[in-house]
């Protein structure tokens, strides 16, 4: 059991945020990935259907044998958490470990929250910041054209139609005077340079990415199922639709290649459920 892979999926890009720390904190992990990348977005979905998605985008997983499962989306963490409880193995959302670092970090105790509307309509990390500290003040944002951006390679803080989308999301909420920002959703670190750019050095920016993944690891310790191999973990990627444009917004965020390590996969035919 302890050398079977981590499972960690996403609507698309956004869960590598959680693989590249995973693999930087357990180097000799195998770690299996699924991007959606065929019905992403999925934060302006409805309920149901994002439930729908996540259970079988985790019985995908499953069917892979698959130790632990990471939900590495806001949405899918927001909107469908009762996963947890459905599942044969460990399972992680991002909302807790993400809004335990806010709650940390912030001095000012004025936190900001950015996520998809599906997350923000939720209202799932307001809720568990204040069920932490109740006397913190909460601001929300719904930034969904973040996730057309980097699902299509706009990336570079030095893009301008990247500034533009990100002050017209986020000047409310400098407006607001916050110290501490979630990003969360996890396609958003991709663009944490243009979004700290924008709000100075005064704002942490919490990475709902690296939270979970650091999370994730302490969970596996607790368990007993780290794997005691002392080689390098493998990577695998699959995707829903094409390969190609997955693979090369991958490999800019990952700063390696993964050529080989991505393939496409029918969701439909490899169903289990
Ligand atoms: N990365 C996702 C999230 O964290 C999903 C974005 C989307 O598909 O809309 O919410």
């Amino acid at each position: 059991m302890s050398d079977s892979a981590i499972g960690i999926f996403d609507s698309g890009l956004g869960g590598l945020t959680a693989a590249k720390e995973l693999v930087r904190v357990l180097p000799h992990e195998n770690v299996i990935y699924f991007g959606d990348t065929a019905r992403v977005p999925y934060g302006n979905k409805s309920r149901s259907t994002i439930i729908r998605y996540a259970q079988q985008d985790a019985y995908f997983l499953l069917s892979r044998g698959v130790k632990m499962i990471i939900a590495a989306c806001g949405t899918v963490s927001s909107v469908a958490a009762g996963l947890k409880d459905e599942l044969p193995v460990p399972f992680t959302g991002v909302v807790i470990p993400t809004a335990n670092a806010a709650v940390k970090a912030t001095k000012n105790g004025r936190i900001g929250v950015i996520g998809t509307s599906a997350t923000v309509n939720s209202g799932s990390y307001k809720k568990e910041i204040l069920r932490q500290r109740k006397e913190l003040t909460v601001f929300q944002q719904d930034c969904p054209l973040f996730v057309s951006l980097v699902e299509n390679s706009f990336i570079s803080e030095k893009d301008d139609i990247v500034k533009l989308v990100v002050e017209r999301y986020l000047a409310p909420l400098k407006a607001q005077g916050i110290d501490t920002l979630i990003l969360g959703c996890t396609h958003f670190p991709i663009i944490s340079k243009a979004i700290s750019e924008y709000l100075g050095d005064g704002v942490t920016l919490i990475d709902s990415g690296r939270e979970t993944a650091l999370y994730a690891a302490k969970i596996l310790k607790e368990k007993g199922l780290l794997n005691k191999s002392d080689k390098q973990g493998t990577c695998r990627y699959y995707v829903s639709d094409t390969v190609e444009d997955f693979r090369k917004t991958a490999e800019i965020f990952l700063n390696r290649s993964v050529g080989d390590e991505v393939s496409h996969i029918n969701l439909e035919q490899a169903m289990v459920r």
